[in-house]
């Protein structure tokens, strides 16, 4: 493991014990200066450790400071206040904030180290978070676009309210996030939006709490080859991050350099979240015929029918705006 990142989320578990403590103490002297009668208890209960040194027998002493802790309790509810406020308030109360339980990593120190790793994978990311209130539909209006179907039938779409759409579902889909969410994939022309739309539903995914993985196929693919073959190489796991991130997003899909290698990891993630039902979207600037001259069938198959295909449409925006 990278020691870096895990003395970073070892220091982050140390600051929730310190807090706890600090937050104790702050209302041990509030209440010593309410209820007097309790802060009187509280130092009889501090002399346990000497009178037992000066042979008091410990089963009465133990009696007795239970009893104590008891009518303390008692005093806060009669005082208004709840019956364990003066007890310690840890993040993990398994652990007590320290990390450790037994001789192993607390599950919330393991937990912290994955986050760890994931804010520094998005952090290197080339891909900037987008939000909803930067996208306008303005784009898409009184665009018309002339499109052939497999039958060989002309069709005209209008982008405006299929674009509406899709942005609707896409705050939906943001708000209501959750590991139950579908997969999705965004694909149609460069320029159209689907970038934007996905880094915008990771931000409000990002705000609500949950780990996100997002970045360029060929970014992750070429880390991931880098930590295969090289054994040196920091430490972090991207490829298990990338398997176990509660959302996952992978960009332009299709641009990788096609490699066995490169095409076995592609179908080793999105099977094996598919399996572990993880939610994942993919973008693609191509439509089902190149995905499907691209990759083995039995994948574009899930991804068209497992996954929620979103057919953007519209005129390269990035040049719109350059005009
Ligand atoms: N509806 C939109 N409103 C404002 N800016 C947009 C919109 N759609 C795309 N853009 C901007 O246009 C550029 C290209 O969009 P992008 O999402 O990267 O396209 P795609 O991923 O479909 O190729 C980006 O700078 C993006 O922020
Ligand atoms: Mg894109
Ligand atoms: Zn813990």
């Amino acid at each position: 493991m990278n020691q870096d990142v895990f003395q970073e989320a070892f220091n982050r578990i140390s600051a929730r014990r310190l807090k706890a403590k600090a937050e104790n103490e702050q209302r041990n002297q509030e209440i010593d200066s309410k209820i007097p009668e309790i802060a009187e208890i509280n130092y009889q209960l501090a002399q346990t450790a000497s009178r037992i040194l000066m042979g008091e027998d410990i089963e009465i002493l133990k009696r007795q400071n239970l009893q104590a802790q008891r009518y303390c309790a008692q005093l806060l509810e009669n005082h208004g206040y709840p019956a364990d406020y003066l007890d310690m308030h840890y993040t993990c109360p398994k652990c007590q904030d320290t990390g450790y339980y037994g001789n192993d990593y607390c599950t919330c120190l393991k937990q912290m180290i994955s986050s760890v790793n994931i804010e520094n994978m998005n952090r290197n990311s080339r891909l900037k978070l987008c939000e909803f209130s930067q996208f306008s539909l303005e784009y898409y209006r009184n665009i018309i676009l002339k499109e052939t179907d497999s039958n060989n039938i002309e069709h005209e779409i209008d982008c405006y309210p299929v674009m509406e759409r899709i942005l609707q579902y896409c705050k939906q889909y943001a708000a209501n996030f959750s590991l139950h969410s579908p997969s999705l994939l965004f694909y149609g022309r460069s320029g159209v939006g689907k970038t934007h739309l996905s880094l915008s539903i990771v931000s409000e995914v990002l705000k609500s709490g949950h780990e996100v993985i997002y970045d360029s196929i060929c970014d992750l693919l070429n880390r991931i080859e880098n930590e295969h073959f090289n054994q040196k190489f920091s430490g972090t796991d991207t490829l298990t991050a990338i398997l176990n991130a509660e959302l996952l997003v992978l960009d332009d899909l299709g641009t990788e350099f096609q490699t066995n290698y490169t095409l076995s990891v592609i179908y080793n993630i999105i099977n094996t979240r598919l399996n572990h039902k993880l939610p994942t979207i993919i973008t693609a600037n191509m439509g089902n015929k190149a995905l499907a001259e691209t990759y083995d069938p039995r994948i574009v198959s899930r991804l068209f029918a497992v996954y929620k295909p979103l057919k953007f449409v519209g005129k390269d925006i990035r040049r719109m705006k350059m005009q």
